[in-house]
């Protein structure tokens, strides 16, 4: 049986890999925060009590923060694989924590590469990139495309993309950088723009709120849909040789495209609802993510298969569910159509 290790499995990709690691019959190890709330809503589904007998799924407290605890934990559970999806992933967020962003997502990384380095183990390790590395160089971008990172996200990203490489280099680690362009699911966190979107059209049509807040709505971004891009991370280790990769769908839409159609699928006109207020304006904004992703076709045979009308159409379903509000349904028609039988295909968030 394979062992993983999973940081960040409370967030959106850390639930569907678990999930999908589950299904393929591995242990599951995750580490996750102390927090004085309950913070694995995202896997309860996939919960198994460590008493009961066959359990494959065991949790950790631990921090990216905490080097020793790191150390430890990769010691103690040997994992084949391991997936650093932790982070302090909110870009807004980032300018107002610049140093507690580049401690966690970036030196987190060094920390969990040295406790792979030190315990001597042979494992393979996925770090999670970000097509924000590319910030302000023009589209489409590709591997090959020049870095400009345009946030404190983005810059101690950037620190992770080239320590996976070091260490790749250095002592010969199976280490991979998944550059990810911008992916989305009913699970998404409620901050980012897409959820807040579909959380607000569902939320205006039950009659709970009018308004809808954002900022620039000229943005664009090329949106997948996450558990597609969770089945690429695993890709990325049982290859042959340690490759970094550009994943996406090289289709960009604008913030103003999803809320169009958003608003539209569930019947509602956006210009009623949606007004701009400059504090969810960046310092610095990144104007056009696309992606080249022709590496990831041609070395793993990746295509994606939901198209952006599905992924809008599956995440207004999935909110208008959890409120109890009957949804149009072509969403999660094209959930069960497409074949994502690994997942819980629940139709309510998380
Ligand atoms: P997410 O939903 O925000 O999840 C982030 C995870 O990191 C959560 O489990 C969170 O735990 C954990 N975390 C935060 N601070 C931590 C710390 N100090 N120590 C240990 N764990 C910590 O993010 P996501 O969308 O799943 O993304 C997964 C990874 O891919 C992130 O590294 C993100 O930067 C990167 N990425 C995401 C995308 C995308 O479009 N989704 C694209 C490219 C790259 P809590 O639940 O306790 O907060
Ligand atoms: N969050 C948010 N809230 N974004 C808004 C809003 C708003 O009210 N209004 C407009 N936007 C614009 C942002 O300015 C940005 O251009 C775009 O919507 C997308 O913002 P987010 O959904 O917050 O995502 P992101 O692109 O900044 O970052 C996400 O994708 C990266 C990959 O490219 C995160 O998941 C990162 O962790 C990930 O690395």
């Amino acid at each position: 049986m394979s062992r993983a290790l999973i940081t960040g499995i409370t967030g959106q990709d850390g639930s569907y890999l678990a999930e999908l690691l589950l299904h393929r019959g591995y242990e599951v190890h995750g580490l996750i925060r102390r927090a004085s709330t309950f913070n694995t809503q995202r896997l309860e589904h996939i919960y198994q009590d460590p008493h009961v007998e066959d359990t494959r799924l065991f949790l950790h407290y631990g921090d990216l923060a905490d080097a020793g605890r790191l150390t430890n934990l990769v010691y103690e559970i040997q994992p084949d694989e391991i997936y650093n999806l932790g982070a302090q992933s909110h870009v807004r967020v980032s300018f107002d924590m610049p140093e507690y962003t580049g401690d966690v997502t970036g030196l987190g990384v060094a920390r969990l590469l040295e406790a792979v380095r030190r315990s001597g183990i042979k494992t393979r390790y996925y770090q999670a990139s970000s097509s924000e590395l590319f910030g302000a160089a023009p589209p489409p971008q590709s591997e090959s495309t020049p870095f400009m990172p345009q946030s404190p996200y983005a810059a101690a990203k950037l620190y992770a993309y080239w320590m996976t490489t070091n260490y790749r280099n250095a002592y010969n680690l199976f280490a991979v950088n998944g550059i990810l362009f911008n992916h989305e699911s009913p699970r998404r966190g409620e901050t980012f723009v897409t959820r807040k979107i579909t959380r607000a059209v569902a939320r205006i049509r039950k009659g709970l709120q009018k308004k809808l807040y954002l900022g620039n709505l000229e943005a664009r971004r090329d949106w997948g849909f996450a558990p597609e891009y969770v089945e690429c991370m695993t890709l990325l280790l049982q290859h042959d040789t340690p490759e970094d990769v550009v994943i996406g769908t090289g289709e960009s839409r604008s913030v103003r495209e999803f809320v169009e159609e958003s608003f539209s699928y569930a019947g509602l006109d956006w210009r009623e609802h949606v007004e701009i207020d400059p504090r969810y304006f960046r310092p610095t904004e990144v104007d056009h993510l696309l992606a080249d992703a022709s590496k990831a076709r041609r070395l793993l045979g990746w295509e994606p298969r939901v198209t952006f009308r599905e992924l809008v159409r599956i995440m207004v379903d999935c909110d208008l569910a959890a409120l109890g509000e009957t949804p149009p349904g072509a969403g999660v028609h094209a959930l069960r159509k497409k074949g994502f039988g690994w997942t819980a295909n629940r139709i309510t968030p998380g």
